[in-house]
């Protein structure tokens, strides 16, 4: 049986990612290929524990090493538990967020920079690369805008329990979205980085062009 594919979906907070992996799932079930979805941090039991108590915003003086080595205790779970058996069953696997995060948020939020998290990455995950990444990179201001109102919303209903990283000052999300820009200049081959203020349809076409120039799967709209 030939292994799966990896896909994993990236950007920043509120860049319309989990609307993305909806559209995309749905688009790839019409086509016979029911994909495995996972996020990080979280997918897994003990995941959602440690995503638990990093997103929480009473977590509070989490050290940026700390930060990013709990990123990868939950990233060595995951890929033991859920990515690498799917992919040996030849599953395509849908991954919210992977090793870019760690990359854009603590490597560049957090500035302990690239050369750390890369090399966390090859310790930790081995050889493990996604084939395709699709990086949602709408103008800054556009994300951070939709990422505090739906955190307010949620603050609203469930108290500030995941707006840790919401709560951050725009320079932290500039670092971020400049580092997730320098991941795609790097890495053109994996990435496909979809920026502007684009439409959910819009962005979805996008994906979908980009999947089928790739060939990862037959485009037959
Ligand atoms: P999300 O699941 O709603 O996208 O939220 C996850 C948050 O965790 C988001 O703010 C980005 C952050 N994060 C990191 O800082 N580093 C990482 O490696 C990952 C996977 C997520």
């Amino acid at each position: 049986m030939s292994r799966g594919l990896f896909i994993t979906l990236e950007g920043l907070d509120g860049s319309g990612k989990t609307t993305q992996i909806k559209r995309l799932s749905g688009w790839m079930q019409k086509r016979g290929v029911v994909p495995v979805i996972t996020r990080q941090p979280g997918g897994t039991a003990a995941g959602d524990r440690i995503r638990e108590l990093l997103l929480d915003s009473r977590s509070v003086g989490l050290a940026p090493m700390t930060e990013m080595a709990l990123m990868f205790g939950d990233r060595a779970q995951a890929i033991a538990e859920v990515i690498e058996p799917a992919l040996a069953a030849g599953d395509t696997v849908l991954c919210d967020r992977f090793t870019d995060s760690t990359e854009a948020y603590q490597g560049g939020g957090r500035e302990l920079g690239s050369e750390l998290v890369l090399e966390m990455h090859r310790l930790i995950c081995g050889g493990l690369q996604p084939d395709l990444t699709l990086l949602l990179l709408p103008p800054l201001d556009k994300s951070l805008e939709r990422a505090r109102r739906r955190n307010d919303r949620v603050a609203e209903k469930n108290g500030p329990n995941e707006g840790r990283f919401e709560s951050e000052q725009d320079a932290f999300f500039r670092r971020v979205w400049e580092k997730y820009r320098e991941i795609a200049r790097r890495d053109s081959e994996r990435v496909v980085a979809i920026e502007g203020d684009l439409s959910i349809d819009d962005v979805h076409e996008q994906i979908v062009e980009a999947l089928s120039e790739r060939r990862v799967i037959a485009h037959s709209r």
